[in-house]
This record gives C-alpha cells, structure tokens and sequence, in this order.
C-alpha cells in the first residue's frame, strides 16, 4: 500500500494547539445565535439540548487530555453526572441541571487553556498527540451535530465565517450515470502508514469484490421526487418489514423536511426558511429505510461499504482489470482537501450541485465521494478481523452490529476528519443527519 500523509495532518505542537483552537472557535460559532430557550433545546429523542453539546465538548477535552495524560482532577466535581455521554442516558440528558452558558462557556475555555499550556509545556510524545489529535476530532464531530441539531429544531443557520460568497460552477455535461468497477481483491481499512486512525478502521484487510455499477453521483433530489410523487411511501411492496414499520410508527408521507403547497410545489425546510426543490441538489436528510426504499423502487441497491470504498480509493488495474496496489487516501489521490475538490467544512454553509466539483472525482470517475452529504451503505457497522479496542472503549465497540454504516462525509463535515476509509454509524432511522445515499446496479 502506497499512501502519503496529507500535509495538514503532520503531527507538530503548532498543528496540534492550532486544531485545538480551530475546532474550538467553530464548535462556538455553530453554538452562536442562539437565544437562552433555544440553547435548552426543545426535548427530543434524537438530539441533545446545545447546552449540553457544549459542556460535553470541554468534558472530553478535560477527561482524555488533563486527566488521563496529567492526572490532573476535575475542574467540576459533577461533571461526569452532566457530560459524560456513554453513562447517562440520552433522554436523560435533557432533564440534567445545566449551568448557565456563561458558566459553561467560562468551564470549556479554562479547560482548554489547560491543554493548551501543557501541550506547550510538556514533551509531545505519540501518546499524547493521539489523545490531542481524538480531541480535535470529537469536537469537529460535535460541531456537525449541533449543526444538525439547529436543523432539526428549525433554528437559523449557524453563523460561520469564512464561507466562500459563489457556489461552485457546474459542470452540465455531468448527467447521472454509472461507472463500471473491476471485481477483484480489494484492501478494506485504514493501512499502517495513515497517521490518526481510530479501532473501528483498523486494519486493512482483504475483501473479494465481484464486478459492479455504482452511480458516478448521489441520488437527486429529482430523483427522489420522482419516487415521492410515484406514491413511494404509501406502497408496502417497496419497504422492508423493519422500514415499513419505522414508516407508519414516524407516520412519514414524504421526506422529513418537504412539505407540500396547495399548487402541489413542494418546499424543503432548510434550518429556519423554506425553499423550493433544486433538482440537482443530492437527496438529503432521509434514514436508511428511505433510501432502501428508492432503491427497490428504482431497481437498486446501495452499495457495501467495501464496494464504495473501492469506488473512492481504488485504482484500475492494468487492461482494466481488479485493483492496482494504490489506495487513495481521497478520491482525487493524496493532496489535502480543497473546495474545488470537495464540499465540507460548511464552507459553502448547504449542499451543492452534484454535477460540481469535478476534480474530486475518484480513479473510476465517482463525483463528491467525499463531502455535501453522508452516503448510507448497506452494511451493519461492525469490527474489521483482528480488531482490537482503543483507550477510547466506548466510541465504536458499544454501536458493533447495533447500527449501519455510512461513507463519506457531508458539507459540514471538517475536512481534518474525513477521508475514504472513515466509518461513521447511525441507526437505521435517522433521517436529521446530513445523508443521502448513491445506489449501484442490481
Ligand atoms: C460516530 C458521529 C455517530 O455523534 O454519536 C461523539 C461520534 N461519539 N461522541 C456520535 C461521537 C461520541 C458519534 N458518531
Ligand atoms: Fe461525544
């Protein structure tokens, strides 16, 4: 395996203090805006209140950093019965006594003005800069659920700096279509050389892939429409048993956000404001029955995880024929994400177009692989061979077998994070996160 660590990764105190504060300043933009009453939430099964995304951010930081590298104690005595997500139940969460914002935003800086002295102080050793670099990480995944959270609880979109004024040209020649990948043997995971890696991507290990046609971009949302306006969710013969229960359960007529005008037009709600459909936009916000649901209509399917970690990593071989020993750390190769390649970092604040961004396309042609929207695989989430858990026990091990895996990232997502072999994991019905699907031949 031949990969090269992107630049933006290299392991100095400077890049590492630098991430810390990056991944702080945007967690604090995409909390902003926000009045007291909406940062208490309003309760739900599927989201946290922001005040607790808030404190938990600094109660990471604190536990894995100052008190499991430094011994250091608490700054709170509470704070486990408050922030400590893996033992206090999420409907719990909501009903927890919560500091003010001041307070809390006074208890997140002081902790990370900490971390910030010791990683100056202190000789940074390998240990040390994994547990700085799955903080840097945990806050960045935070920042995509609060992102989330403004959109489910109809909140205005997060005020981030920094975001590009022009949506990037499209590329009209770009029709939906399939591309043709070579069966063969396919190295699935993380490879030794890549220099952050969490216990669910290790290792990579061989998978035999036969043949298959995966669509050079995600579904549309005119795509979906055509499945919506078809009478989709009303017909029993497109849902599995568990999707077809999950449906009349949610009572979903149409995707979680749509809604339809008395002329028959439909709007979409985006965080706080309605706007018309844009065809060309990537489906989004729809679970894993939904998209299962398309795909038996359209006569689809969704890809495996391996078959589309193949599609963005791998290389032709020579006549065309299985893989080459290459794996791309990024569709477009190894070079560090930039907008032209993909949309993440919410530095186009949305979606855009799927015919964009043609030089993030992969070695087989696939477009956006990386970016605008989460992609649902086919598969459980579950341990590669030989896996072996990591300090943090709890982030991947618990969700094994539980939840399905999703490809990819989305526009929000920090470029810092995502890459071909990272596995994110959300249960089934989960339609308030930012995915779509891309579907193959059946
Ligand atoms: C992997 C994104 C599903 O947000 O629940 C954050 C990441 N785990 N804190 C989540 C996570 C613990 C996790 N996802
Ligand atoms: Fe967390």
């Amino acid at each position: 395996m031949n990969v090269q660590v992107a630049p933006d990764l290299s392991t100095s105190v400077s890049n590492l203090a630098q991430d810390l504060l990056d991944a702080r300043q945007r967690e604090l933009e995409v909390l902003s805006g926000l009045t007291d009453e909406q940062m208490y939430g309003s309760k739900m099964r599927i989201i946290e209140p922001p005040i607790w995304e808030m404190g938990h951010v600094g109660w990471f930081q604190e536990r894995w950093i100052l008190r499991n590298l430094y011994g250091e104690a608490p700054l709170w005595s509470n704070a486990d019965t408050l922030y400590d997500s893996f033992n206090i139940p999420n409907a719990e969460r909501w009903d927890l006594a919560f500091p003010s914002y001041q307070e809390t935003l006074d208890y997140i800086t002081a902790i990370l003005q900490r971390c910030l002295k010791r990683i100056t102080e202190q000789e940074l050793t390998d240990e040390a800069a994994y547990f700085y670099r799955i903080v840097t990480n945990h806050e960045d995944m935070h920042g995509e659920t609060m992102v989330h959270i403004r959109q489910t609880l109809g909140y205005p979109a997060p005020p981030i700096a920094n975001t590009r004024l022009m949506p990037p040209p499209i590329d009209y020649d770009f029709e939906p279509h399939d591309v043709a990948i070579p069966g063969g043997t396919f190295m699935l995971g993380a490879t030794q050389d890549m220099p952050f890696v969490l216990d669910n991507e290790k290792w990579a290990h061989p998978v035999e892939l036969a043949p298959f046609h995966i669509s050079a971009m995600p579904v549309t949302i005119a795509q979906y429409q055509a499945f919506v306006e078809a009478g989709g969710y009303q017909a029993r013969e497109y849902w599995s048993a568990e999707g077809w229960e999950w449906r009349r359960k949610a009572g979903a007529e149409q995707p979680m956000y749509w809604h339809r005008e008395v002329d028959g037009s439909w709007q979409r709600r985006v965080f706080d404001q309605y706007c018309p459909l844009d065809p060309f936009l990537p489906m989004m916000n729809v679970n894993f029955y939904e998209a299962n649901a398309y795909c038996a209509w359209a006569g689809r399917r969704l890809p495996t995880e391996a078959e589309w970690e193949a599609a963005a990593a791998a290389e032709p071989g020579s006549n065309g024929r299985s893989f080459t020993q290459v794996k791309r750390l990024y569709p477009w190769g190894n070079e560090s994400p930039s907008p032209e390649r993909a949309n993440l970092d919410s530095a186009a604040l949305g979606l855009v177009d799927v015919r964009a961004l043609p030089k993030g396309d992969s070695a087989f042609g696939c477009r956006q692989m990386l970016g605008n929207v989460w992609e649902w695989t086919a598969d459980t989430f579950d341990a590669y061979p030989g896996f072996e858990i990591d300090p943090y026990e709890t982030y991947s091990a618990p969700s094994f077998g539980q939840q399905k895996v999703l490809r990819g990232g989305c526009w929000v997502t920090r470029s810092r994070v995502i890459r071909n072999t990272w596995r994110n994991f959300y249960t089934p019905d989960r339609n308030n996160i930012f995915a779509g699907f891309r579907t193959c031949a059946t």
